[in-house]
C-alpha cells in the first residue's frame, strides 16, 4: 500500500535509507527535516508493517524536483519504485505543477532506466555534481499535466492484487 509518509516513519526510513543508499544515506537530521518540511511531500510503500520503499519530491512555485527514490534490495523488481514514482508525478501533477526535475548519478543505469521509462529525458550534464566521489549527474526532466504519470498498467502488471491498493496521500 502506497501512503504519505509521516514523521512517526522516521526511525524505518532511517534504517531504510542506510540499507539502500549505505554511506550515502541521508542522516537522521536531514531525513527528519525533509519529512517535516510543507515543501516536501513523501510516500512509503509499506507492506504490513515494512516500509519497502519510498520516495518524495519539493515543491515549488512552478516546477516540483525529484528528491529521492529507493526500495530494499530484497524488494525490488516487483514495480514498487514504479508505482511510487507514478504516484509522485500524479500528485505534482494536481497541485497544477508543470515541471519535474531531478538529478541522477551519471553510474546508475538502473535509476536512469527507471526515470526515462516515465518519461524523463536529460537535459544536461553536472559535472562533479556528487562529492566527495566527483561523479557527475544527469539534469532530467518530464513536463506535467499533458503527459500521463507513466506507462499504462505498470502497477497492475507487476503486483500481485493484494498489493494494489493505493491510497491517495492528499
Ligand atoms: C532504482 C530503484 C529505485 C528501482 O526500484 P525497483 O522497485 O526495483 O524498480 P521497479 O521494479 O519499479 O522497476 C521499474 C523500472 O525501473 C528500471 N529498472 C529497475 N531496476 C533496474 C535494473 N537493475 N536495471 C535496469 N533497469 C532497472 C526498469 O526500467 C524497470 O522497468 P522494467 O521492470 O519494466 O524493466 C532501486 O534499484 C533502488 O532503490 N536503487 C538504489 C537507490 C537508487 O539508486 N535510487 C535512485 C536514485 S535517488
Amino acid at each position: 500500500m502506497i501512503r504519505g509518509a509521516v514523521l512517526e516513519d522516521l526511525d524505518r526510513l532511517v534504517d531504510l535509507e542506510s540499507r539502500v543508499f549505505g554511506d550515502q544515506a541521508w542522516s537522521r537530521q536531514e531525513l527528519r527535516f525533509e519529512l517535516s518540511a510543507l515543501s516536501r511531500i513523501y510516500l512509503v510503500w509499506e507492506d504490513q508493517d515494512a516500509i519497502l520503499g519510498y520516495g518524495g519530491y519539493w515543491s515549488g512555485e512552478r516546477d516540483a524536483e525529484l528528491m529521492t527514490i529507493g526500495v530494499l534490495p530484497e524488494a525490488r523488481h516487483r514495480g514498487i519504485a514504479g508505482s511510487l514514482l507514478a504516484r509522485i508525478i500524479t500528485g505534482a501533477d494536481r497541485k497544477g505543477l508543470q515541471r519535474m526535475n531531478l538529478k541522477v548519478r551519471v553510474d546508475n543505469p538502473a535509476a536512469i532506466d527507471l526515470y526515462e521509462k516515465f518519461g524523463f529525458s536529460q537535459t544536461g550534464l553536472c559535472k562533479g555534481y556528487y562529492q566527495p566521489e566527483d561523479v557527475d549527474a544527469w539534469a532530467m526532466t518530464r513536463p506535467l499535466s499533458s503527459v500521463g504519470p507513466g506507462p499504462v498498467g505498470f502497477v497492475s502488471n507487476k503486483l500481485s492484487e493484494g498489493q494494489e491498493r493505493i491510497i491517495d496521500h492528499e
